[in-house]
C-alpha cells in the first residue's frame, strides 16, 4: 500500500527533469501566490471529460488531442490561437464526417510551456548553459541570463493559460464552432492547398446535410449541439509545484482536481513508479494520459495502471503510445513498434483492464537532418498512425486515438505531406521552440488517414458481428 496521498506528498520522492532554482524561497512565495489564484477549469468539466472519454475507451468515439510542443510566451496572438482552433475544428469534422465517429477535442494548449529535455545542459562554441526548460521555466535563448530558471514565469504562464482559455471557450461556446460555419474554417493559406480542396468538397457535403436538416427543422438555433462544441485543454504535468499550486479540492465530491488543465500526462521520462510525477498523479481525480515509449514493458505498465486506477474506472486512463520506427532507423515497416503495442494491448486485456489507447505519431520520430534541424518525415507519422490502427484491428481493440504536436501556421517543421516540405525548405518558417510540429495542410492530410481508417475497423467490427450471428 502506498503511503498516504496529498498534494505535496510528491516532494518525499525522487524527481526526474526538476529544474533548479536558485532562490528557493521566491519559487515558495510565487507557488503560495499561486495557490490564491482562480482555477483555471472546474472539476465538474474534468469530470464531463472523463465520462466522454470512458465512451471512447467502449469503443464509442474518438479521441483528438493535439496542438503545439511547447506554447511560447512570444507567440501569444489571438490569430494564432484562431488559427490553431480553426484547423483543430477541420479535423475533427473530419473525423466525425468522414470517419463517422464523435470526437472527444482536447487541445495541447492552455498550460502546454513546461518541457523535460533528453541533456540538462547544452553546448553551443565551447559554451554551457542550462537546457531550455520551456518558457514556464526559463527563456529559449542561448544566454546564461535566459537559461537561468526564473519563478516569475509561472505567474505569467498562468495569466496566459487564463487568457488562452478565455479566447477557447469564446470560440467554442460564442458561435465560431458552429457547423453552419464549416466552409469559414477553411481560410487563409490551407483554403488553397491540396488538403483544403479536399476539405472543401467536404465542407460541401456537410452544407447539404445540413440544409436538407435545416429543411426538417433541424437548424443550430434548434438544436444547440450544432452550434457549440466541447473543447478541452491538456498538458504535461510536469511542474509540479506549479500543478500542486492549483490542485483544489472540489466540494462537490470531496475529491482533488488539478485545475490547471482539464486533463494531464504523465511523460515518457518521467513514469517511475516510485517516483514524484506519478505520486503526484494517482492523487488527483482528471482523466490522465501516460506516454508508453519503446522501454516500457507490459508488467511496467500494469503496476502504473494499479498505482494510478486502482479502480479501472472507465475514462481515467489514456494510453498515449509514441514508439516509432525502430532505433536504428531502417526499419521503417515498424516491426518493433507492432511487436511492442501488441504485447502491451494483450496484457492490458488480460488484466481486464478500461483504457483509451491513443496514438502519438510523433514523438518517436524525432530526426536531426543534415542542416542541423530537428524534423519529422510524414511519412513515418502516417506510418506509425497506420500501423497503430493495423494491431488494433488484428487485436479486435479499439484504437482510439491520435495524439499530435501541429499549429494552425503554415509552418516548415516536418518533412513530407502533400506540399512535399523538403529538407532545404525547413529553415523557411521553422518557428517551433521545441519539436517539429504538422502545419495546417499536414494535420488535414493525417485527419483524413484516421477517418478512412476508423470506417474500416467499423466495417470489420460490423462484419464480425454479422459472421458472428449468422
Ligand atoms: C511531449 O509530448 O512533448 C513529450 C515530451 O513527449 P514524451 O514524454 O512522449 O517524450
Ligand atoms: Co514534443
Amino acid at each position: 500500500m502506498p503511503a498516504p496521498w496529498t498534494p505535496e506528498s510528491w516532494r518525499r520522492l525522487p524527481i526526474e527533469q526538476a529544474p533548479v532554482f536558485a532562490d528557493p524561497k521566491a519559487l515558495a512565495e510565487v507557488e503560495e501566490k499561486l495557490g490564491t489564484f482562480p482555477p483555471l477549469v472546474f472539476a465538474g468539466e474534468a469530470r464531463q471529460l472523463k465520462r466522454a472519454l470512458a465512451d471512447v475507451a467502449h469503443g464509442n468515439g474518438f479521441l483528438l488531442q493535439g496542438g503545439d510542443c511547447a506554447e511560447s510566451f512570444l507567440e501569444h496572438r489571438a490569430d494564432n490561437i484562431r488559427d490553431f482552433f480553426r484547423v483543430f475544428l477541420q479535423m475533427a469534422v473530419v473525423l466525425t464526417y468522414a470517419g463517422g465517429s464523435p470526437v472527444v477535442k482536447v487541445g495541447r494548449i492552455a498550460g502546454q510551456f513546461a518541457k523535460p529535455r533528453s541533456s540538462p545542459v547544452e553546448k553551443k562554441g565551447g559554451v554551457e548553459l542550462p537546457s531550455y526548460r520551456g518558457d514556464i521555466i526559463n527563456g529559449p535563448e542561448f544566454t546564461a541570463a535566459a537559461r537561468t530558471a526564473d519563478p516569475q514565469r509561472q505567474i505569467e504562464a498562468y495569466r496566459q493559460s487564463a487568457a488562452t482559455l478565455n479566447l477557447i471557450r469564446a470560440f467554442a461556446m460564442g458561435g465560431y464552432a458552429d457547423l453552419e460555419r464549416v466552409h469559414q474554417w477553411n481560410m487563409g493559406f490551407v483554403k488553397d492547398s491540396p488538403q483544403g480542396h479536399r476539405y472543401q468538397e467536404l465542407a460541401d457535403r456537410i452544407a447539404e446535410t445540413m440544409g436538407f436538416m435545416r429543411a426538417c427543422g433541424i437548424t443550430s438555433d434548434t438544436t444547440p449541439q450544432l452550434k457549440t462544441t466541447n473543447f478541452y485543454t491538456s498538458h504535461e504535468a510536469l511542474l509540479l509545484g506549479f500543478e500542486q499550486a492549483l490542485t483544489r479540492l472540489d466540494s462537490t465530491s470531496g475529491d482533488w482536481y488539478a485545475t490547471s488543465g482539464h486533463m494531464v500526462w504523465i511523460g515518457d521520462r518521467t513514469r517511475q513508479p516510485d517516483h514524484a510525477h506519478v505520486e503526484f498523479c494517482r492523487g488527483i481525480k482528471n482523466p490522465i494520459g501516460l506516454k508508453c515509449g519503446p522501454t516500457l514493458e507490459p508488467d511496467g505498465l500494469l503496476r502504473l495502471l494499479d498505482l494510478l486506477d486502482p479502480k479501472n474506472e472507465a475514462g481515467r486512463m489514456t494510453l498515449i503510445c509514441r514508439f516509432g520506427a525502430d532505433k536504428d532507423r531502417n526499419d521503417v515497416s515498424f516491426n518493433a513498434m507492432r511487436t511492442q503495442l501488441i504485447k502491451l494491448i494483450r496484457a492490458v486485456k488480460k488484466a481486464g483492464r478500461i483504457v483509451v489507447w491513443s496514438c502519438d505519431p510523433m514523438h518517436g520520430n524525432t530526426i536531426t537532418a543534415a542542416s542541423g534541424y530537428k524534423t519529422r518525415p510524414f511519412d513515418r507519422i502516417l506510418g506509425e498512425v497506420e500501423t497503430f490502427f493495423a494491431v488494433h484491428r488484428a487485436e479486435g481493440t479499439h484504437a482510439g486515438g491520435v495524439h499530435v504536436e501541429m499549429t494552425g501556421q503554415n509552418v516548415t517543421e516536418c518533412t513530407g505531406g502533400a506540399t512535399a516540405i523538403l529538407e532545404s525548405d525547413l529553415s523557411a518558417r521553422y518557428h517551433t521552440h521545441c519539436d517539429p510540429r504538422l502545419n495546417a495542410d499536414q494535420s488535414l492530410e493525417l485527419a483524413f488517414l484516421v477517418a478512412e481508417r476508423l470506417k474500416l475497423e467499423r466495417a470489420v467490427f460490423e462484419s464480425g458481428k454479422q459472421a458472428a450471428a449468422g
